[in-house]
């Protein structure tokens, strides 16, 4: 694959996973990278960029939400200034913005009408917004790749999740339609389904202590008995850039490791999870 003057844009850039995703781009296929995030996290958009550049690829970080269809024309003014027409082969969705909560109330707070807007605005719409911004500028290369992020929580139910497992939902069918009316132009999207991994989003969702007894139990159910890794993420993303993504269009690519398929079994045979390794 020649990927000379080609980029892959990463939403989230300063994130867990959209950083791993950042440094395996770089390495291979060594596409530029252009880098989007808010701000809230310098030094982990700083070290994003050493890492990045350290492999001599091209880096530009955008500083500015991602998440409205206005920022997404901003950002996107500015990769055609920076990468030029017809450059952009593959687009992360690596953006984690979404609120936590209960519809109905209960124990967590009641999700109102403008958490529940900018959850699926951020984490769902802008999705949509960035791949027609990227057509409307003719900013996609050849057989170009978009790629969303969901979990494993869209097919399950777990107490203040409900919302950001909708805004997957939402995403699961736009990549779906979307993979249709794109996939004759020869790009390809695709919705990458990982279990959880250890970053930002996740260690603000629990307590550190819970957190820990998340990431044991969590572990003890996984049949490789570990957490997946976001550079695992990121190396099968950078794959995904190749040969090997021409294939996946308009579906959901599972990388969970099967994380969440045994719960039934821990109720079932609790005895062969209780102390098993890790
Ligand atoms: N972590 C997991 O276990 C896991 C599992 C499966 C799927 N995923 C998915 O993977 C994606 C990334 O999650 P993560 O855990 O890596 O998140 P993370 O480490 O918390 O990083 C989130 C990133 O999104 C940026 N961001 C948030 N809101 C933004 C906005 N409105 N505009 C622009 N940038 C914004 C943040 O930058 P600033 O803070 O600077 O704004 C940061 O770079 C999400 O879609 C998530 O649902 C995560």
């Amino acid at each position: 694959m020649d990927t000379r003057q080609q980029w892959g844009v990463v939403l989230g850039v300063s994130g867990g996973t959209g950083g791993a995703v950042a440094g395996a781009l770089a390495r291979n296929p060594g596409l530029g990278i252009f880098g989007v995030h808010r701000g809230r996290r310098p030094e982990a958009a700083a070290e994003v960029e050493r890492t990045v550049r350290a492999t001599g690829a091209a880096c530009h970080m955008h500083v500015g939400g991602a998440g409205t269809f206005e920022e997404v024309q901003v950002a996107c003014a500015e990769i055609l200034r920076v990468a030029g027409p017809r450059s952009v082969k593959l687009l992360a969705h690596a953006i984690a913005d979404g609120s936590y909560g209960t519809f109905l109330g209960g124990q967590r707070a009641l999700l109102d009408s403008r958490r529940i807007h900018r959850t699926f605005e951020s984490m769902a719409h802008s999705f949509v917004y960035w791949a027609q911004e990227l057509v409307a500028c003719d900013l996609l290369a050849p057989e170009a790749r978009l790629v969303a992020m969901t979990n494993p929580m869209v097919d399950s139910v777990v107490h203040g999740w409900g919302l950001v497992a909708a805004a997957k939902a939402a995403l699961e069918i736009y990549v779906r339609q979307m993979g249709h009316e794109i996939g004759p132009k020869g790009h390809r999207v695709m919705l990458l389904k990982f279990g959880m991994v250890e970053t930002q989003a996740i260690r603000v969702a629990f307590p550190p202590d819970e957190w820990a007894r998340v990431k044991r139990e969590i572990s003890q159910v996984t049949p490789a008995r570990r957490l997946c890794t976001v550079e695992e993420v990121g190396a099968f993303v950078a794959q995904l850039a190749g040969p090997v993504g021409d294939w996946f269009n308009g579906s959901t690519i599972d990388l969970t490791g099967n994380q969440t398929g045994g719960l039934l079994d821990t109720i079932f045979n609790p005895g062969n999870y209780r102390n098993s390794p890790p």
